[in-house]
């Protein structure tokens, strides 16, 4: 059986629209998928809901809703805008279903019998929006440390899970497995704020509002809704079931990718919670950045949101999909602006990509009536470097999608395609065309191979970002050979090269001054 690669993301808040934010974590998590899967890995991604929650309570009411109806809408409207995004998702967790509900009270249960949560009473503060508990030393000027936002003081009743006696042990666990946080920056960052002066018990329960899980033994109390949706990663793949079997398969996750506001929770909170579970810990968590809007964090009242069908019902799921991916760098935040968005879908992909393409098949309808036998091709010297420049980056590009760096392996992807363009002005096939010498009629042969076999190579490449674009390419080129390896070959000696009589333009090219008013008017609001 081929290797297994688990992949999760974050279970979304259903607490409104989807911003391209959200999109972009999930974007990042099936692309890693994709790419497993065409490396021969059993990979096998989850997504979902997080569905439970004050704030849930608060907005359904808000939309005159009960929260279980207001949560059903938003998870049919969240699970067609994956589809719509191309998004290959293996399952999709909620956690009001009974399938997770179930085991969350298993697993209270499990750390109480076992000493690991107490009661005990709470008194402290509390932050609404991210529903957290918070000690005096993490509260910076009455603000809570993750949003900035006011908070509140509370006095409860409460269940504790007992995180210092796994203080030293998570520490040793740092230690062995130093590429378990990623980027290490941020690692640092986790480490030096909240684990390095001793991590303090967390209060796992809560009597203050109804909507969640209840603690099957004391009923009054609701379980923390973070240890509710950390669980999701385990509860989807039936652990503590009798149907199992995937989470024998794919447990311990391989990537869990999450933003870097969360960090705290999956670093600190999700490793213990496993360890009290004696179960193993992720191989590894991505936190990336954040994409912001010109004044700061998107949010409805700034009225700076941007969602993605706002992007890809005007300009298409992969050009939406290539702009995050390839402006966001691996470890750093971004900001969204219309330029960079109209300079990406005209210049990168409209123009580079689309014109060596659409140049390539107009060649060879030209100069060739659309098929080349290549049986009789001479190659020169340009030929050779072109083969060999490429080959090397085809290298290059597998390493960055090995370690999750998307924009440079973007970034590599068109060095190919520049270089392919640059090749076509070397080359100068419309002298070769003219010429009556029967080797520069056999050197105008090699030429359309090599482009053609450059175009395979960037479309196999292009596979887990751009699946309508690399279709695209290999239909327009009958190009059959499309497996991950066979890009490692450059092959230019197929026999016959047919292509397609008109070709179909990858991106058309945008009006730059209607598309910029269009983005501006969405960023203002
Ligand atoms: N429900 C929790 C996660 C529980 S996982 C066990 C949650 N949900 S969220 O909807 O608020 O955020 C989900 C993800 O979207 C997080 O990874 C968060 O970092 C990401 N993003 C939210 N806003 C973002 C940007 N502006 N930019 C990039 N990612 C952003 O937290």
């Amino acid at each position: 059986m081929s290797k297994k690669f688990y992949i999760t993301t974050p279970i979304y808040y259903p607490s409104g629209k989807f911003h391209i934010g959200t999109a972009y974590t999930t974007i990042l998590a099936d692309t890693v998928k994709r790419y497993k899967k065409l490396r021969g890995y059993d990979s096998y991604m989850l997504t979902g809901l997080d569905e439970h929650g004050q704030k849930i309570e608060t907005v359904a009411k808000d939309n005159g809703k009960t929260p279980q109806e207001y949560v059903n809408e938003m998870a049919d409207s969240t699970i067609k805008l994956w589809k719509k995004m191309n998004i290959e998702n293996d399952d999709f967790i909620r956690t009001t279903e009974k399938r997770h509900e179930d085991v969350v009270q298993l697993i209270f249960d499990k750390l109480m019998k076992q000493g690991d949560i107490y009661l005990g009473e709470y008194e402290g503060w509390y932050c609404l929006p991210c529903e957290t508990y918070l000690t005096e030393t993490q509260v910076i000027d009455g603000k809570c440390p993750d949003c900035g936002r006011q908070v509140k003081k509370m006095k409860e009743e409460a269940y504790f899970f007992n995180m210092k006696k796994y203080q030293k042990r998570l520490e040793d666990f740092y230690r062995k497995n130093p590429d378990f946080i990623q980027p290490e920056s941020r690692k640092n960052e986790l480490f030096n704020n909240f684990v390095k002066n001793g991590i303090d018990d967390l209060c796992v329960s809560r009597t203050n509002f109804e909507w969640g899980i209840k603690v099957k033994s004391d009923p009054k109390h609701v379980i923390y809704v973070w240890l509710d949706a950390l669980t999701n990663y385990i509860t989807a793949l039936g652990y503590m079931t009798e149907n199992d079997s995937k989470f024998k398969r794919y447990w311990p996750a391989d990537l869990q990718i999450i933003g870097k506001d969360i960090i705290r929770f999956h670093g600190i909170y999700w490793p213990i919670f496993l360890m009290a579970l004696d179960l193993p810990i992720p191989k590894k968590i991505y936190a990336h950045g954040f994409i912001s809007i010109k004044d700061g964090k998107m949010s409805k009242s700034k009225g700076n949101i941007i969602y993605p069908e706002q992007l890809f019902e005007r300009y298409g799921v992969d050009a939406t999909k290539y702009y995050l991916l390839r402006e966001f760098p691996y470890d750093q935040d971004i900001i969204f602006t219309p330029e960079n968005f109209v300079n990406r879908y005209n210049g990168d992909l409209a123009n580079d990509l689309g014109n060596l393409l659409n140049r390539t098949i107009g060649m060879i309808n030209k100069y060739f009536d659309g098929e080349i036998n290549t049986e009789k091709l001479i190659q020169t010297e340009f030929d050779n470097e072109f083969k060999n420049v490429i080959l090397k980056k085809v290298n290059e590009v597998e390493n960055y999608y090995e370690n999750i760096h998307f924009s440079n392996a973007l970034e590599s992807i068109w060095e190919i395609i520049s270089f392919s363009n640059k090749y076509i002005d070397k080359v100068q096939p419309w002298v070769l065309f003219k010429s009556e010498n029967e080797n520069d009629k056999k050197k105008l042969i090699s030429a359309m191979c090599h482009l053609v076999e450059s175009l395979r190579i960037i479309g196999i490449l292009l596979q887990p970002v751009l699946q309508e674009t690399s279709n695209k390419i290999f239909k327009q080129l009958n190009i059959e050979e499309i497996d991950w390896d066979t890009a490692k070959e450059f092959k230019v000696n197929k026999k016959i090269i047919k292509v397609v009589e008109n070709c179909e333009p990858l991106f058309i090219r945008l009006e730059t001054n209607q598309e910029m008013e269009y983005l501006k008017k969405l960023i203002n609001g």
